[in-house]
């Protein structure tokens, strides 16, 4: 080979180096330019997905937030739905004893003038027997018919129990009126015994004739020494009505059953309620009220205050008894109600209200 050939080869062998080198460069360039462009692309992907959690955080407490509002939504509706009932309820009660009180007073009002006329004429047979001590046989046979002395006797005894019927009818509708409006109602010292035996005695005839005249439902009374209580009267009276005749429902029930299967016989158990009141601790007074009959199972017991929660027929039981007792002693006087039963062993509801 000859030089120039040599040097050619070299010239051109360094023009490839050359030119190699400068792709190299331009690669190498291109490479970085690349690499700040996936960095770039990188951060932003990292700054999407931080912005994506940040909003899932955020969608997050907001459906935490549109939660605890539905509950709260829930809960505002079931109390405006109670108290909608309960202002139903409140008129409605309010319109039966404006509606009974006119013709109450025209007993109470009237039974004074009864009582004095009847007294007037009795006084006018006397004045007659003693000034024709030997009447006629058809006289005499008449009064012996009518047992006029007995007559005479009895009579007074009716108008008494006339009068503590038709005064009693006078505190029911006025204590259905201070139902109507709780907050007018009177607040005042009262004797708790009193306001039981006077509950009693209207019940007196169903305590008779339970079952229809197949028993007699005997009341033990076990009172404390209680001192007056303050608190509404009428209200509290309510309450002992309510649940006093639930257990004489209830024993009706067990007296009309045991009579089915007995065939007649007479029962076994004597139907009962027991009443006991007691001062407890911490300046509370207690009254137990407890009956013998059917008692009821767990499922019934939960239930038994919410309103026109009822296990009786149709048209005999509203319902509501209990959900009012349970207002009255609860939110009205800051007590507690509570009831124990079993079924087939009877019902037990204790009261507990403090004393002021
Ligand atoms: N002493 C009890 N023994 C057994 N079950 C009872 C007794 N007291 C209440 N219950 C049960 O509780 C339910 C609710 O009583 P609540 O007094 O509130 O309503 P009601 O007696 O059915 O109807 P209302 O009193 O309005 O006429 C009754 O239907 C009954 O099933
Ligand atoms: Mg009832």
């Amino acid at each position: 080979m000859e030089p120039s050939d040599h040097e050619k080869k070299l010239k051109e062998l360094e023009k490839t180096v050359r030119t190699l080198k400068k792709k190299l460069e331009r690669s190498e360039a291109d490479r970085e330019q690349l690499e700040n462009a996936s960095e770039v692309r990188e951060n932003i992907l990292k700054n999407v997905i931080s912005e994506l959690e940040d909003s899932q955080i955020a969608l997050r407490n907001r459906g935490d937030e549109l939660e605890d509002a539905l509950k709260n939504l829930k809960t505002l509706q079931m109390k405006l739905v109670e108290s909608e009932k309960m202002s139903a309820l409140g008129i409605m009660v309010a319109g039966i004893a404006h509606e009974i009180n006119n013709p109450v007073n025209f007993i109470y009002g009237n039974l004074n003038y009864a009582q004095q006329y009847f007294q007037d004429l009795l006084k006018l047979i006397e004045l007659y027997q003693k000034k024709y001590p030997e009447p006629d046989l058809v006289i005499q046979k008449e009064i012996e018919n009518i047992d006029l002395v007995f007559l005479k006797k009895d009579l007074n005894k009716l108008f008494q129990s006339m009068t503590v019927g038709a005064e009693r009818i006078s505190e029911i509708v006025k204590s259905l009126r201070t139902f109507s409006r709780l907050d007018e109602a009177e607040f005042k010292s009262v004797d708790i015994h009193e306001g039981i035996d006077s509950t009693l005695v209207i019940l007196n005839n169903r305590l008779k004739q339970a079952g229809g005249n197949i028993a007699e439902i005997k009341v033990s009374k076990n009172y404390g020494k209680l001192p007056l209580i303050k608190c509404y009267a009428g209200q509290i009276n309510q309450v002992f009505m309510n649940i006093l005749a639930n257990a004489i429902d209830s024993l009706e029930e067990l007296i009309l059953k045991t009579n089915q299967t007995n065939l007649g016989q007479c029962m076994i158990q004597q139907p009962e309620i027991k009443i006991q009141t007691a001062v407890i601790a911490n300046n509370w007074m207690e009254i137990r009220i407890a009956d013998n009959g059917m008692g009821m199972d767990e499922k019934v017991r939960t239930k038994l205050f919410d309103p026109f929660f009822t296990t009786k027929q149709v048209g005999k039981g509203t319902g509501l008894g209990l959900a009012i007792s349970y207002q009255i002693i609860i939110e009205l006087h800051g007590g507690k109600l509570e009831c124990y039963s079993q079924p087939e062993k009877g019902a037990e509801f204790v009261i507990q209200i403090p004393m002021r």
